[in-house]
């Protein structure tokens, strides 16, 4: 077993699943807006100092995905918040794409950069102990998006950064986000999506990347979030597991979801559906921001020195979702 397919199996068996802590300061900046607390540095720290103590995270999280400034950051009582993690057993990852940048000659569709020093930024972050790393390319979708363009230039940049973190001897996870807004159907999002993964394979094996070294982070296959159509959630894990099949080579060895937009009650069940109907030799497991961290969020903003009860509400949710990323969930489990 090589030693970046070992890092693998450690972030995501035996249920185990990924915390994407990894908000950039704009994104956090909303997040915390929308709950009223400033967006400060020290709030930043606290909210996630909180939730990273968290006694669920022993059991359940293989691994947190940090953005730079929280990588760099120290715990109140003076620990850094990677060997804060690793205290837990956990894996420390760190995203490293610099954002999604208007397309050009496609201006309403995005490309992921930051591939430039992206070697050297490794290395830092490999002595501050990241073993794994996050880039996410991100898809509009309607009946003429994602366009080639799009999905050919996201794929390269996706294969260029993993090749270069598996040289720093970290595991890559590969994120191709079509993204849910829109009023397409499930099998919009079904067809668009394996076209998606499936260029992201070519462009993997073209750049020599060891699939046995990196961890797929897709979405589920959802219909639009202004589609009429219901799908329900046994439709959607048989679509997302068919889509998988289909699109994903036999040596990678596990897929962590990301919600996207989801609700977590949502995110958990069509996970735990994905796993019960799993019939394919990938782990299927969570790596979500939101759908783990929405509800603590809100709590913790009601009074943001009281971390036992956020710690109650994260611990509750991440235990569900490593219940779902075993096909062991169910609704009574909700409320007990
Ligand atoms: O890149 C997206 C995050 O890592 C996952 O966030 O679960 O809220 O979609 P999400």
């Amino acid at each position: 077993m090589s030693e970046l397919n070992k890092i693998v199996l450690k972030i995501i068996s035996n249920g185990k699943g990924i915390l994407a802590a990894d908000e950039s300061n704009a994104t956090m900046t909303k997040r915390l807006e929308s709950v009223n607390v400033p967006s400060t540095p020290e709030n930043r720290l606290l909210f996630r100092e909180s939730i990273l103590s968290s006694e669920s995270m022993k059991e359940c999280i293989g691994g947190v995905i940090l953005y730079d400034e929280t990588i760099n950051q120290k715990t109140s009582f003076g620990k850094s918040i990677p060997d804060l993690i690793s205290s837990s057993g956990a894996l420390t990852g760190i995203k490293v794409d610099t954002g999604a940048k208007e397309l050009a000659n496609s201006s309403e569709e995005k490309i992921t950069e930051g591939l430039d020093g992206l070697r050297e930024r490794l290395k830092k972050y490999y002595k501050l102990g990241a073993r794994f790393a996050k880039w996410r390319g991100v898809y509009s979708i309607s009946e003429e998006y994602p366009s080639k363009l799009a999905i050919y230039s996201n794929a390269h940049a996706l294969a260029r950064y993993s090749a270069l973190v598996q040289e720093s001897r970290m595991v890559p996870i590969v994120e191709p986000e079509v993204l849910m807004d829109g009023d397409h159907s499930a099998d919009t999002c079904y067809k668009k999506t394996s076209e998606v993964i499936k260029k992201c394979f070519d462009e993997l094996i073209l750049h020599k990347v060891d699939l046995s070294g990196i961890i797929l982070k897709p979405n589920m296959i959802l219909a639009g979030n202004r589609s009429k159509d219901k799908v329900s959630s046994k439709e959607v894990s048989q679509k997302t597991l068919q889509c998988l099949k289909n699109s994903v080579p036999n040596e990678v060895p596990g897929v962590s979801f990301l919600s996207g937009g989801q609700s977590e009650i949502e995110a958990t069940e069509n996970l735990n559906l994905i796993n019960k109907n799993n019939k394919t030799k990938f782990i299927m497991t969570y790596s979500y921001g939101r759908a783990l961290q929405q509800s603590a969020l809100k709590i913790w903003s009601k009074n943001t020195k009281d971390i036992e009860a956020t710690q109650n509400i994260f611990n509750h949710r991440v235990k569900m979702c490593t219940l779902a990323a075993q096909g062991k969930w169910s609704y009574e489990l909700e409320n007990q």
